[in-house]
Parts: structure tokens; C-alpha cells; sequence
């Protein structure tokens, strides 16, 4: 949510500003802006509402001078409509401070107040610009933006990533964050911020990873991190193990479309080096001991949008092979519910971006409660891990289309891994029943792709329905959730009326929705839980009854099937608990191709921001 990038070092920062927006466009995009420090005594600034391509319109047609140092926003409007003037950077009375800004800050209204009986002139509607006074008002009293920045942040309430320039110290960016995210990519003779690593990859691959509440002084030979009292403090440095072309389309159209065909080896790669010589499980960074993990008595997993609906399979599988209740619960629901949490119960945090704030807020809850906490993460250096007990990374590189896909389907590993290992250590599976579904999940990369060589059927498909107003899907078990996450998939990027419902359910209400033609997507389970798939039948009869048209994922081989479909996808045939990971690939393509024929952006659809870090 919001894109930051700043830059200090001997090329034109413009240009490495605007590319480093450009990597981070899919974070916000509802105005962007740069700020340059060159010659003058006031920071030059050019924003603009709308996509980034806007600003570099204004830029072509209004040449700036080359400048040196810079920072740059692209931004998700919070605090004022997404317009020019609350377009970032924002600077003070005297233009000689700018400042960008990721998150909310809630004491801003007081803080204005005070800065308009002082007589200063706020020009936007934004909480960030009461920043840009507060610093402006510490250079000018002979501190420097370091200085000035340690001491405006102990005045601020909030979430923040604020990164700021001088005119007159021409040669520094300085940065600070609290609960909001901040990379520092470290260069030869250049230093580079970005909110993630993508702003800055093509450059380097070498970043810091900041902690919390911390301000970072970039020059070009160096950088310095201190707390907000100005005590130095240490940043983690690491190696970013995927490259800039992880960052690029790849001949796609869209970068949502590059990330579904890339799952096959998303999921490979999120399997890889999961066992111990002894064939032994193993997660990435453990630090529950064997006997904490057997203490658990209850497993609650937490997450937003599509990753809750990973948790939503992962309790099926975790109930099944570990025998340990499992709730699965919204994070920003979790806190107001005052949830019944001790030691016993493990929460698990599941999020691709690490950083999403009602995760985030959700665990600092549990581990006030003394829980133990496991987050299961696709970014290395987020916040959710490092202020976990344990961590299970997800593979899947860098996810840029906002529609998560591979991160979706890398989460269902880790929640398996999980699972497994759970019962590994209580021994409510024995070993070789452990080994047999972690070769069939090896084999899933395979089937996977099996799916995507029959993309070209389900994109015939998704074009038949470019005047449907409306979606429905059914599932059962493990399929509920899939045809969830399928409805999610098509109302954020083909922004249609679409509704999962467990299969079971409809007539219980939701099948008064029927009507004629009425396109119903249905996951159907494997045979070899033959009650389900008895069940499914039945369900999928009563809507066709009723005039619906069926589209059925079925798996390869099931005649049941074939006189209830209108239209039949085959998937591989796989257990019903790993079933998600083929069948949700097909409503994917489904949505991504009929997002594309109704004309839409798939990768920014409207409204929406990759990495969600306000309440
Ligand atoms: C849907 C989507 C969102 C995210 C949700 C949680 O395609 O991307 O629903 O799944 O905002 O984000 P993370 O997993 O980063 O916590």
C-alpha cells in the first residue's frame, strides 16, 4: 500500500526514481510524484493523480534539471481523494523540505492544528504533509534531517515509512519506519530505499532490512541507522536470492497471467529442501522446541483475503492428518473478538506480503496472549516473520499482479508442510504414511502444469461470458474454499457479481440466485471419497434443475459427471485434500482471461493495492 523509493548516488535520480515506481506501480497507483534535490534551495517536486504513466507525461513535457538525490510515491489514497495536490511528496512553508509517506498517521489532526495557529499553510488534505512542516521546522532551527527526522517521529502516532531530502544538504536521504515496510539497497558509491527490494533490484541485490522504529541516513558512502532517540542501531543485511527478470512480464500480457504459469515451479521450489537426511521434516526458521509443539492443543490461523482462504484448506488438512482442533478466523476480526488463546495454542499468520496490517496487529495480540506464533511468509525480511516464533517461507518470488496466484498456491504447500511436520512431532501419522503425501505433493508441480497446458479451453470459455453479470461457485470440503477464492479472483479483476458457497448450503437460501443460463463454476471432488462426490452431484443437479448452466472441474475419467456439465474441465487425478492446488488454477485462468476481454487492467484493477499496511 503505497510505493516508496529514494535514491543518492552519482546517476540521474530521476531515472532510477521512476523506474524504482515503476516495480512498485501494483503497491498503489492512484497518483505518484518525485521530489529531486539539485542546484536550488528548494526541493523541485512533479506529481500527478492517476497512474505513474501520468507523471511522466508531466515530465516529458516539463524537463527538470538532472539531479543526483531524489525520492519518488506512488500512492493508495488513505487521508484525501487521490488528486494533485494530495499527490506525494509534500513539502513545507519554504519548499526546502519534501517528504513521502506509507501509512496513517493518527495524531495528524492535532498536529495540523497546532502548525495552522503557527501560521504554516497546508495545501493538501493529507495526514503526510504535517510531516513536511514538522521536519522543515527542525533544518530550519540549524538541525540536520537526520536529527530532524529522530525528533518528528517521537511527536507521531501511528504507521508510518517516511522518507525525506533537504535542499540544503543536497547529498542525503533520510528514512524512518514504524509498522510499515522500508528496504535499503546498498550500492557501490549509491544507496537506494524502496519499500520492497523490487525498486531497487536491477541495481543491486545487496538490501538492509530495517527494524522497527528506526531513522537511516543514506549518502553515497554509506548508510547509518539509529533508534528515534538517536542511539545507533543494527539493520540485518542480506542477499536477495531472485534477479530483475523475476520483475518483469516475460513476454505475458499481464504480470498476473506470467505468476500462474509460473506456479509449477513456484511450488516445486516451495518443496525444496524440506527434509533432513533422515527424511525427516524440517521448516525454516523453528524456534518451538518439540515439546512446545506437542503441547498445542488448538491451532488458530489468521489471514486477509485470499491467504484466509489457504487457512481455510489447511484446516482440513491440519484436523485430518494432526488431529488438532483447528479455527480459522479473519485477521481483522480476531482482535475484537477477544479470542480464548494461551500457551497451548499455536497461531498461525499466513501472508504473502508479510506485511499486511490486520495480520500483523493479529499477532502482536496473540503473543501479548503468550502464544506462540507462526507465520507462513512469501518475503523475506517482512515484519509478520521477524516478529514470529517460527516462519515457513513460501517460494514463489516476487508476486507483482495485485490477484495473488502463486502466492496462494505456495501458502497451500506451506500449510501441508505444516501439517505434516505437526504430525511428525505429535505422531498422530506414522512416518511412512508423511513420506507418501510428500511425494505426492512432489508430483503436484506436474499436475499443475497439466491444468495450464489446457488453458486455451478455459479462455475459450471465460470469452463466452463477457455479458455475464454474475458468477456463482460451488465446493464442498476442501473445494469450499477454491470456489471462494475463485468468486474473489473474479470480482477484483473482472469486477462481476460472483458468490463461493458451500455446495451443501445452497438450498438453504443462496439457490433463490438461480435463474436461467446463470453460469455456475463447480469444484468437484475426487471419487475416492465417494460420499462427497455423491454429495457434489446432488448439488450440481439442483441448480441445473433450475436453469443454471454448469461449468464442472472434474477429475479426468469421472462419467458421474458428464450428463450434469454443460461444460467439463478435466484436472489430474490427485488425493481430495491437495485437490486445491489443481482446481483453483483453472478459475484463475478463467478470471484472468475474462478480466482481459471486458478490457480491464488485470494487474492494478481499480481500487486495489498489493500489500494492504493500514487497519
Ligand atoms: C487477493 C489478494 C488479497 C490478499 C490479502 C492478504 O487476490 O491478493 O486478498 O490475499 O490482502 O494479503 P497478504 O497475503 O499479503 O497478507
Amino acid at each position: 500500500m503505497c510505493g516508496i523509493v529514494g535514491y543518492v548516488g552519482p546517476r540521474s535520480a530521476q531515472d532510477v526514481v521512476v523506474d524504482g515506481l515503476r516495480r512498485l506501480e501494483y503497491r498503489g497507483y492512484d497518483s505518484a510524484g518525485i521530489a529531486l534535490v539539485g542546484e536550488g534551495d528548494e526541493v523541485v517536486v512533479a506529481k500527478k493523480a492517476g497512474k505513474l504513466a501520468n507523471l511522466e507525461k508531466v515530465l516529458a513535457d516539463e524537463p527538470v534539471e538532472v539531479a543526483h538525490t531524489g525520492i519518488g510515491h506512488t500512492r493508495w489514497a488513505t487521508h484525501g481523494p487521490p488528486n494533485d495536490p494530495n499527490a506525494h511528496p509534500h513539502r513545507g512553508c519554504a519548499s526546502r523540505v519534501a517528504v513521502v509517506h506509507n501509512g496513517i498517521i493518527e495524531n495528524f489532526a492535532d498536529l495540523r492544528a497546532r502548525l495552522e495557529a503557527d501560521d504554516h499553510v497546508l495545501v493538501s488534505e493529507t495526514d503526510t504533509e504535517t510531516v513536511a512542516h514538522l521536519l522543515e521546522m527542525q533544518v530550519a532551527s540549524g538541525e540536520d534531517l537526520t536529527v530532524a527526522m529522530q525528533r518528528v517521529c517521537q511527536m507521531l502516532d501511528g504507521a508510518f515509512t517516511l522518507v525525506a531530502v533537504d535542499a540544503e544538504d543536497p547529498d542525503r536521504v533520510v528514512a524512518a519506519r514504524r509498522n510499515s515496510p522500508l528496504v535499503v539497497g546498498v550500492g557501490e558509491g549509491e544507496m537506494f530505499l524502496g519499500s520492497d527490494v523490487a525498486a531497487f533490484i536491477e541495481h543491486t541485490r545487496e538490501a538492509l532490512e530495517l527494524g522497527q522504529d528506526q531513522v537511516v541516513t543514506l549518502t553515497r558512502e554509506g548508510v547509518e541507522v539509529t533508534d528515534f532517540a538517536g542511539r545507533p542501531a543494527e539493520a540485518t543485511r542480506y542477499h536477495v536470492d531472485w534477479d530483475l527478470s523475476a520483475a518483469e512480464k516475460d513476454g505475458h500480457d499481464w504480470f498476473m497471467r506470467k505468476e500462474i504459469f509460473e506456479q509449477p515451479r513456484a511450488v516445486a521450489d516451495s518443496l525444496l529442501g524440506r527434509r533432513t537426511r533422515e527424511g525427516l521434516l524440517q521448516l525454516d526458521e523453528m524456534r518451538l522446541s518439540d515439546d512446545e509443539v506437542r503441547s498445542i492443543d488448538k491451532i488458530i490461523i489468521i489471514a486477509a483475503g485470499t491467504s484466509f482462504y489457504a487457512g481455510l484448506v489447511a484446516k482440513y488438512a491440519i484436523e485430518h492428518w494432526c488431529r488438532v482442533p483447528v479455527e480459522v478466523e479473519l485477521s481483522s476480526e480476531f482482535r475484537y473478538r477477544d479470542p480464548i488463546l494461551d500457551y497451548s495454542t499455536l497461531v498461525v499468520a499466513i501472508s504473502q506480503s508479510g506485511e499486511t496490517a490486520d495480520t500483523l496487529q493479529a499477532i502482536r495480540h496473540a503473543r501479548a496472549q503468550r502464544s506462540k506464533v507462526l507465520a507462513i511468509c512469501n518475503t523475506n525480511g517482512s515484519t509478520i516473520p521477524r516478529e514470529s516464533d517460527a516462519v515457513i517461507y513460501t517460494h514463489a518470488g516476487p508476486e507483482i499482479g495485485v490477484a495473488s496466484t502463486k502466492g496462494f498456491l505456495t501458502q497451500l504447500v506451506a500449510c501441508y508442510l505444516l501439517a505434516l511436520y505437526v504430525a511428525q512431532v505429535k505422531g498422530t501419522r506414522f512416518g511412512d504414511e508423511i513420506a507418501e503425501i510428500l511425494q505426492q505433493l512432489e508430483a503436484m508441480p506436474d499436475h499443475i502444469q497439466s491444468v495450464l497446458d489446457g488453458a486455451e479451453q478455459v479462455y475459450d470459455l471465460a470469452r463466452q461470458h463477457v455479458d455475464t453479470k454474475s458468477v456463482l461457485f460451488l465446493g464442498r470440503h476442501a473445494g469450499y474454499p477454491v470456489a471462494l477464492e475463485g468468486a474473489l479472483k473474479l470480482k477484483e479483476i473482472a469486477y462481476l457479481h460472483a458468490e463461493g458457497f458451500a455446495a451443501g448450503e445452497l438450498k438453504h437460501g443462496p439457490i433463490a440466485l438461480i435463474e436461467q443460463d446463470l453460469p455456475v463454476l463447480c469444484v468437484v471432488p475426487p471419487r475416492g471419497r465417494d460420499q462427497l462426490h455423491e454429495k457434489m452431484l446432488s448439488g450440481i443437479q439442483e441448480v441445473r434443475a433450475r436453469g443454471a448452466r454448469t461449468i464442472c472441474l472434474a477429475e479426468a475419467g469421472d462419467e458421474r459427471i458428464r450428463p450434469y456439465a454443460d461444460e467439463l474441465v478435466a484436472l489430474p487425478q490427485v488425493p481430495v485434500l491437495l485437490q486445491p492446488l489443481v482446481s483453483v488454477v483453472p478459475l484463475q485462468l478463467f478470471a484472468c482471461e475474462l478480466a482481459t476481454a471486458l478490457g480491464h487492467d488485470v494487474d492494478q484493477p481499480r481500487n486495489l493495492a498489493k500489500s494492504v499496511t493500514v487497519e
